[in-house]
């Protein structure tokens, strides 16, 4: 049986290292367990694991802004993949993100990452053509 509820800080071990191993997903700048267990104050409720049993076998960050929300780092366990599991992680932060107001949500795929693309796709996201990403580490 498999249950999806909120992220709490002590997943966050487990999680990063799902992350770690998952590919198309980068741990990167604000990804420190102490500046993910801030991310987890600052957007309560929004992250969501998937657990089976005690064990943690999916997992997505999510939060917003006041006007956009953003996902990150949805990963499933490689065994676990292909049972939904991914469609209800994100369709849960979707659903908190909407109860606190947020109407538009946003993520980031990277270009070699055709699978996560086709699985966004799936679920109904659209790509933004008339975008493009930018950065800067400050
Ligand atoms: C992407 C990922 C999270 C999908 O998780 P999952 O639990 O296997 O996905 P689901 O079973 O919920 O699939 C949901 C839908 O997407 C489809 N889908 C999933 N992966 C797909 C893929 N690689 N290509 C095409 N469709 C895919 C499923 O067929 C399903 O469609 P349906 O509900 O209409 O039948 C998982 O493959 C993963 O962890 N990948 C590595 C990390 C990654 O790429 N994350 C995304 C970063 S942007």
């Amino acid at each position: 049986m498999i249950t999806i509820r909120p992220m709490v800080s002590s997943d966050l071990p487990v999680a990063r290292n799902l992350w770690s191993t998952a590919e198309g997903v980068e741990l990167a700048e604000g990804d420190s367990e102490a500046e993910l267990r801030e991310y987890l104050a600052r957007n309560p409720g929004a992250s969501q694991v998937a657990m089976l049993g005690e064990h943690l076998i999916g997992a997505v960050l999510a939060g917003h802004d006041g006007r956009r929300g953003l996902l990150y780092h949805l990963a499933v366990s490689p065994g676990h993949r292909g049972k939904g599991i991914g469609r209800r992680l994100v369709h849960e932060s979707l659903s908190i993100l909407n109860d606190q107001g947020v109407r538009r949500v946003l993520i980031l795929v990277a270009r070699d990452n055709p699978s996560g693309r086709d699985f966004w796709a799936r679920c109904g996201w659209e790509s933004l053509e008339f975008a493009e990403a930018m950065g800067i580490d400050l």
